[in-house]
């Protein structure tokens, strides 16, 4: 048997069980071209919220009644391919289910099977490549340069703040809980990471970043960006990578309309705001893959995963990954 989850309706705001169907099917033959699959790793990511709506985006979005969209690590159990044999381990867009049977075309091996699979789906896979492009072509960072990391501890900041290590940043992160924040500086060796619940974290901010902010990776916006925006410094960069605090609320609207002064800031501190999908470089794909396994391999990649078991508490973990719920990528373990 194969099991799903399909989009059943869309959410307003926060995604509801409701919005979600588990679907149970026969598993069917292999035709030529195609490859049944076992799911292992399944990836939860915060795209999939933006795919649950209608409407313009950079992707289309997941039509009513069918699997949710999303990357995984399988095991190829049957084969009707010549690319692929019994036993591989693969990687794909094979979406939310436990037994895909899939074209080989949406498939390919994993880069290094000797390293933990998991890895694929996070730190050396779509995650850590974002956080490699983003840095590589728009915050280039350099010796000495003050960079903060909104979501720190996650996916894709725990690399970028790591690479901004490598780079001789001084590299502060900006996270959800004080657990979360001491772990990225004890142990992802951050120079600071502030908690951005506690009641002085804007003044805390202001004095660590007394020089200026040179980089700001956004992965959060609101409140976040609110609070480092008075710290930007001339020719600062900022790699606008997601904004998931504004995910499940789409017609948010600030208090206050602040992007006539953002534009004149933009102008007078000679600022790079950029937005980018990592998807649109894949040119740059095994150079990333490349520089991410090798610094991995030297030790100077860590990595925390937040594994669930199994596929039925996979919406829960969706919607907990949302609010924050979440300590390091966030994975569900289906066999
Ligand atoms: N542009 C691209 O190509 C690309 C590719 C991958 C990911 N992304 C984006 O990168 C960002 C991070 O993704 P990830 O995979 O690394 O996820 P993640 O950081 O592992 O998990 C999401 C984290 O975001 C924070 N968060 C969740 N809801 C929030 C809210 N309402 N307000 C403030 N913070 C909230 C939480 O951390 P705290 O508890 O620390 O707040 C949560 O742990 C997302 O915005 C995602 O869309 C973009």
């Amino acid at each position: 048997m194969n099991r799903k989850i399909i989009l059943k309706s869309r959410p307003e705001k926060e995604p509801l069980n409701e919005n979600f169907q588990i679907i149970e099917e026969e598993l069917t033959a292999v035709q030529p071209g195609q490859v049944q699959l076992k799911s292992i790793y399944l990836s939860l990511d915060p795209y999939m919220r933006g795919r649950m709506n209608a409407g313009r985006s950079y992707a289309k979005p997941v039509e009513l009644g069918t699997v949710m969209e999303g990357e995984a690590v399988s095991e190829v159990i049957e084969s009707n391919s010549d690319t692929f044999k019994k036993g591989d381990v693969v990687i794909g867009r094979t979406g939310w289910q436990t037994m895909p049977l899939v074209s080989e075309k949406i498939i390919e091996k994993v880069h290094n099977p000797d390293l933990p699979l998991s890895l694929a789906l996070g730190t050396l896979g779509m995650p850590g490549r974002t956080a490699y492009i983003g840095m590589m072509n728009i915050g280039n960072p350099k010796k000495g340069e003050t960079l903060v990391v909104s979501a720190a501890s996650g996916a894709v900041g725990s690399v970028v703040g790591q690479i901004g290590k490598i780079y001789g940043c001084n590299v502060v992160g900006v996270a959800g809980s004080e657990v979360k924040a001491n772990y990225v500086k004890d142990e992802l060796g951050f120079d600071h990471c502030l908690n951005y619940n506690e009641d002085n974290f804007e003044k805390k901010l202001g004095e660590i970043c007394k020089k200026g902010v040179d980089i700001y990776w956004e992965n959060v916006g609101g409140k976040t960006f609110n609070s480092v925006y008075p710290h930007f410094g001339d020719f600062a960069r900022i790699p606008v990578c997601g904004v998931i605090s504004m995910y499940n609320n789409q017609n948010q609207q600030l208090e206050e309309d602040r992007l006539p002064m953002l534009f004149r800031n933009v102008l007078t501190w000679r600022l790079r705001i950029q937005g980018f999908i990592v998807s649109e470089f894949p040119e740059q794909k095994l150079e990333a893959m490349q520089h991410l396994e090798k610094w991995y391999l030297e030790g100077k990649l860590k990595y925390k995963e937040d594994v669930v078991e199994g596929l039925d508490n996979m919406v829960e973990a969706f919607q907990g990954l949302l609010r924050g719920d979440n300590f390091g990528k966030l994975l569900i373990k289906v066999n």
